[in-house]
């Protein structure tokens, strides 16, 4: 009990830190222990921290201290910490932007040489052996490891691992902890009710899993992957679901990954582990997660901005929480607008440039209602010009597939059916 409420403690010790600046910093000089760590455990060390996806950690004055100038750079030019959405278009629960305040002391202590100042430095939020989402209640690992080649290109790969659970449960959080992220370029979760298992080339998982009552013109479930509960590409955080809303992880359900494998020049032997924290109680509403695809196009060779649309109908009142764009090397940027049977269209998020390193998902502040009727409609532009610097090959025509070298016009919708 004492080390839970030392541990409360501290954390609301760094937000009241954060959330104003000290009267007395014009006169005083800004120092790492009083003004600068604060910051860092809020904003960056969920990335910057030992065994997480940033190259460097930022816990310590020691290990911060050297890189007090890029630091500066990243903050003022808003580079990090990482956001995409237009500022003025919706409001998002994981914004993690600095406010302008945090982006000052920032600059000022980089200004003023970075110094440390005395007294101890301030306790990082709690590390849970690496889990961000807290302890998990269930840790599921891939039954075989798999080995990750230094070259070439790796087929996706698809595992399933047995949940052993004997009743239904309520997932809050679910955290996916490749072995080394940097192999992984996108990682599904499906959780297929029990029953017989399907083979292989009958599952196509690219498909929507929307049942047909709900979204009208996407494809009907299929046989063997069953509901989408999570999913990952590069720079993705995990999912936490509000107080309130969970995804149903059904009793004796079969966990199925499809894991996009990609080589980055060393082998590596990888066993992903997923971890689950349970809500405590059935929540009051139920999430559920659809694909919304457009597998046809063609982006012409040399084209600076080809749009390709891609469109939900709802046939029943819902409501939308998450929002998760996914192209590749070519996406350029991406839109969501929600058409009402009126035609009245609502912007719900504009990624104006869209970046392949960060497959964000955005999480709408408080939900989006839907009348039954709308539609969600994305646009999603791609760049297949030689200015764009990413681009593996401006003289392709370019379609949907798997490699990264493909494109893709995917984006993962979590919503919930209003009780009547
Ligand atoms: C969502 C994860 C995430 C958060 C949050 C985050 N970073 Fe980063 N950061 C990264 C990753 C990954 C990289 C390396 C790839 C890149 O540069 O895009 C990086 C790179 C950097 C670099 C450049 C390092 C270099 O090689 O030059 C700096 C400096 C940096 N971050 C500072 C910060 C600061 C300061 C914060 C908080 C205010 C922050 N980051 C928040 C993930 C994150």
């Amino acid at each position: 009990m004492r080390l839970v409420a030392a541990a409360l403690f501290a954390l609301g010790a760094v937000s009241a830190a954060s959330s104003q600046v000290p009267p007395d910093t014009a006169t005083r000089p800004i120092t790492f222990v009083a003004d600068v760590a604060p910051i860092f455990h809020k904003h960056c060390i969920s990335c910057h921290r030992a065994g997480e996806m940033a190259p460097m950690s930022l816990v310590t004055y020691a290990e911060s201290r050297p890189w007090a100038k890029a630091i500066r750079n990243q903050v003022v030019e808003r580079r990090m910490p990482p956001w995409f959405a237009d500022p003025a278009i919706g409001h998002f629960a994981n914004d993690i932007r600095l406010s302008d305040r945090d982006v000052d002391v920032i600059a000022r202590w980089v200004g003023e040489g970075a110094p440390r100042g005395d007294g101890p430095e301030p306790t990082p939020p709690e590390n849970n052996d690496g889990w961000r989402i807290g302890k998990p209640d269930l840790v599921l690992k891939l039954q075989q490891p798999f080995d990750v080649p230094a070259r070439g290109i790796v087929e996706y790969q698809y595992f399933q691992i047995p949940t052993n659970l004997t009743e239904d449960r309520w997932v809050q959080a679910i955290e996916i902890r490749p072995t080394d992220r940097r192999t992984v370029h996108h990682l599904r979760v499906f959780a297929r009710p029990p029953g017989p298992d399907v083979p292989r080339a009958a599952i196509s998982p690219d498909r929507s899993l929307c049942p047909e009552e709900v979204c009208g013109d996407l494809e009907p479930p299929l046989a063997g992957f069953g509901p989408n509960i999570a999913s990952i590409g590069v720079g993705t955080l995990p999912d936490v679901f509000p107080l309130g809303t969970a995804k149903r992880l059904k009793a004796g359900s079969v966990i199925s990954l499809h894991v996009h494998y990609v080589t980055t020049g060393t082998s590596v032997t990888d066993q992903t582990e997923i971890g689950f924290v349970f809500a405590k109680s059935p929540p009051a509403i139920e999430l559920k997660t659809i694909s919304l695809a457009q597998e046809k196009f063609v982006i012409p060779p040399k084209t600076a901005s080809h749009a390709v649309v891609g469109t939900v109908h709802f046939q029943v009142d819902a409501a939308l929480w998450t929002l998760g764009p996914h192209s590749h090397l070519r996406g350029k940027s991406w839109r969501f607008d929600l058409i009402d049977p009126e035609g009245q269209q609502r912007p719900l998020l504009a990624v104006p440039q869209f970046d392949f390193n960060w497959q964000t998902h955005y999480v709408f502040d408080s939900p989006i209602p839907v009348k039954a009727g709308s539609r969600l409609q994305a646009t999603a532009v791609f760049d297949n010009s030689p200015a764009n610097q990413d681009n593996p090959d401006p003289d392709a025509a370019v379609r949907w597939g798997n490699q990264t070298t493909d494109e893709m016009m995917f984006a993962s919708v979590t919503y919930s059916v209003k009780s009547p």
